[in-house]
């Protein structure tokens, strides 16, 4: 295939589907900022951050990236880089500052003048409603260990359909509730801090469950919204006969445990019990809902996970132990570079994942990559250009995936690139850039990093191109 680059010579391209969804993706805690402003609540994120100790630095989400009061500056940078689509959350405790009772009016008015100012830009909003920031007061009541936080979701997910469904097409239910079960539930390195099997259980299943039940809310309020959710998905690889079981084990704790109810409405046989809700919590019904259609999987896809057969008497300082084996290790294996998070670089994981996932989707449901990219250790040099190189050769790679992923049969619709800007990087704070925009906290400047340029070429053409000057790319970024 060939087409005619930015500087006018014929070069090879991978050309993606006609209306391919070229996109970039946020949430609410890591850019918003405006912690207290216009009646917001506090949400976990807010009690986690301001507790020592617990985010570097004692970085916070208090002010983050400002987009609450920079929202049109950003959307415009959204829009000058080609993008037809822009992923972002709800701050749940914004709009009903106690996660029941009372709406916060100012809270909802933001994201009813967000998506009205997306589509004045003609760019479409993807929303995802809960991306980790559980209102503060619902984690008091237990949190999503409780059953009730269930129902409360699905309540919030019918306040936001009424006030914004009509301009929303696609929606998104949870972000990576792997993630919040077992960060937040069982290990503790993510807000609430939990650090217990039974209740990282609990919420795993009532996660699915508020999942579940916001679903047919939004299906009877919002016929014509295209739904779905956004599940963290690793490829495990064994490199050895004696691991290939431990590596189902692992799949099953990692990318099953919430994949399997949604698309076959039961639990992974592989997961060892402690991960799984007890039967007791799994009432008559749920499954059917939890399984209940969608129009799309959200693949957010970042590494793979390699295992192989250690011996416990020898130190290996890069190994970590893994399903609870002393015998089994992850590791990284030589050929493979790691971004600054130490997370392996496999774009072929990506390919893998895509297939897998498509071989299980029932007929007619679409997936859609809803995140992925790189941190680097980028910084502005004496031209005053954020040279990411390994940011480009990421998305070059993983964009090569997609592409072939889709020659093969995936019905990929669209990608949303991990992250518009640097923002507030979870347990991290500030200090993992993910953005295609710098973002200098200090003066809260944007600076188009020069990935920004490539990512705007391939969204405005819908290719990408095999081969990449870094002159062009600065030429768009200085352009936008
Ligand atoms: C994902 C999260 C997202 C961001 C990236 C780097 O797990 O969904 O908020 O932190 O990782």
């Amino acid at each position: 295939m060939s087409a005619t680059d930015i500087n006018g010579s014929a070069k090879a391209v991978r050309a993606f589907p006609k209306g391919f969804l070229w996109g970039a993706a946020t949430a609410a805690y890591q850019i918003e900022g405006a912690a207290t402003a216009d009646g917001r609540g506090p949400s976990i994120w807010d009690t986690f951050s301001h507790t020592p100790g617990k985010v570097r630095g004692g970085d916070t989400g208090d002010i983050a990236c400002d987009f609450y009061n920079r929202s049109a500056g950003d959307l415009d940078l959204i829009r000058g880089l080609g993008m037809a689509a822009f992923r972002f959350s709800i701050s749940w405790s914004r709009v009903q500052p106690t996660g029941s009772g009372p709406i916060n009016q100012a809270g909802l008015d933001f994201y009813r003048r967000l998506v009205d100012e997306l589509h004045a830009r003609d760019i479409a909003p993807a929303i995802t409603l809960y991306h980790w920031d559980l209102p503060q007061a619902l984690e008091d009541a237990g949190g999503w260990a409780n059953r009730a936080t269930a129902e409360r979701f699905a309540q919030f997910a019918e306040i936001m359909a009424e006030a914004i469904g009509d301009a929303c097409g696609d929606w998104m239910t949870l972000n990576e509730p792997q993630v919040c079960a077992n960060n937040g539930y069982r290990l503790g390195v993510h807000a609430p801090g939990h650090t217990d099997d039974a209740l990282a259980a609990a919420a795993t299943h009532h996660l699915l469950l508020g999942h579940g039940l916001a679903v047919k809310r939004l299906r009877s309020l919002v016929p014509e919204a295209r739904i779905g959710l956004a599940l963290n998905l690793n490829t495990v690889r064994a490199h050895d006969a004696f691991s290939e079981q431990t590596a189902l084990v692992l799949d099953a704790e990692q990318n099953r445990i919430f994949r399997d109810p949604i698309l076959r409405g039961h639990y992974p046989d592989a997961a060892r019990p402690h991960m799984l809700p007890p039967v007791s919590l799994v009432h008559d019904g749920d499954m059917e809902l939890i399984n209940a259609p969608l129009d799309f999987i959200g693949v957010n896809y970042y590494s793979p996970f390699h295992i192989r057969r250690s011996d416990p008497s020898q130190e290996h300082t890069d190994e970590t132990p893994v399903a609870g084996r002393d015998d089994i290790v992850m590791f990284r294996p030589k050929d493979l570079p790691t971004t600054n998070m130490g997370w392996l670089v496999e774009p072929d994981g990506l390919y893998d994942m895509l297939m897998t996932v498509t071989a299980e989707l029932p007929q007619g449901t679409r997936l859609y990559i809803t995140e992925n990219g790189c941190a680097a250790e980028d910084y502005v040099d004496p031209d005053g250009v954020v040279n990411d190189v390994e940011r480009i050769a990421f998305m070059r790679g993983h964009l090569d995936a997609a592409w072939r992923a889709i020659q093969d049969g995936a019905p990929l619709d669209g990608y949303f690139q991990w992250s518009l800007l640097d923002n507030f990087e979870w347990a991290w704070g500030y200090q993992k850039r993910f953005g295609l925009v710098f973002t200098d906290y200090g003066t809260q400047r944007r600076i188009p990093k020069r990935s920004a340029g490539l990512f705007q070429h391939i969204a405005r053409t819908n290719e990408l191109p095999l081969e990449w000057n870094g002159d062009g790319a600065k030429l768009l970024v200085d352009a936008i």
